[in-house]
């Protein structure tokens, strides 16, 4: 499974580059507003800093705004991938775009039957949202379930890419059900990389290395 980043903050994006784990990062207008700037210089920082698919939102709502968005964000790096959602316009966008050559991320999934219309599309990534379903008390797991069967059903090259995650085990969820990728935020990836039990066995290793005496070096 693909890690993405769910982010717009560059600082974080780069600590995270740096672990050679991140294979992409997903931006949305919410994100890009909480940085407070540019959305066009944090769109280049950040594809000057990740080699994989950088997510940029169109905002316009009507087809033909969403490809002349859509041009201009594809100027800025090889590697964007139109963000667009998941409306009448916003699929009809993902198919002329896909046949295009760009890579299509339609957003805003919240059911089977829209993720089936997106892989219908063309999408390069279908987007369903878990934690904002698990926020209205509707299991955000179970529409990723239900759209890696109708995939496989039908071989469609689309990839589930999990969005609005809350939690390491939202992580371990997708990867058991068998997402192509997950966008987490990095305040949840950097949990992933702890468990006490980890803490407390190098202590002891340490401590125990430390009464031998002995140094690896010198
Ligand atoms: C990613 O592409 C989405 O924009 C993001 O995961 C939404 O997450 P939220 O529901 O926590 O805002």
């Amino acid at each position: 499974m693909k890690f993405f980043v769910d982010t717009a903050d560059i600082d974080a994006i780069r600590d995270l580059a740096a672990t050679g784990l991140l294979d992409g990062v997903t931006t949305n207008p919410s994100l890009v507003s909480k940085t407070g700037r540019d959305f066009f210089d944090v769109l280049k920082d950040i594809c000057e800093t990740v080699d994989g698919p950088v997510s940029a939102e169109v905002t316009a709502t009507d087809y033909d705004g969403m490809i002349t968005e859509a041009e201009r964000l594809r100027k800025v790096a090889d590697n964007i991938a139109v963000k667009v959602p998941l409306t009448r316009d916003g699929l009809k966008a993902c198919k002329d775009l896909t046949e295009d050559g760009a890579t299509v991320n339609v957003t805003l999934c919240f059911s089977p039957a829209q993720a089936l219309l997106a892989a219908k599309a063309g999408a390069s990534f279908i987007s369903p949202f878990i934690g904002r379903h698990d926020d209205i008390a509707q299991d955000g797991m179970k529409l990723i379930e239900d759209i890696r069967v109708i995939y496989d059903n039908y071989d469609f090259d689309t990839e589930i890419l999990v969005a609005s995650v809350r939690h390491p085990l939202h992580v371990v969820q997708a990867a058991m059900i068998g997402a192509d990728v997950c966008t987490v935020p990095p305040a949840v990836l950097a949990k992933l990389f702890d468990h006490p039990l980890t803490d407390k066995g190098l202590a002891a290793f340490l401590a125990d290395w430390e009464k031998s005496g002995q140094k690896i070096l010198g």
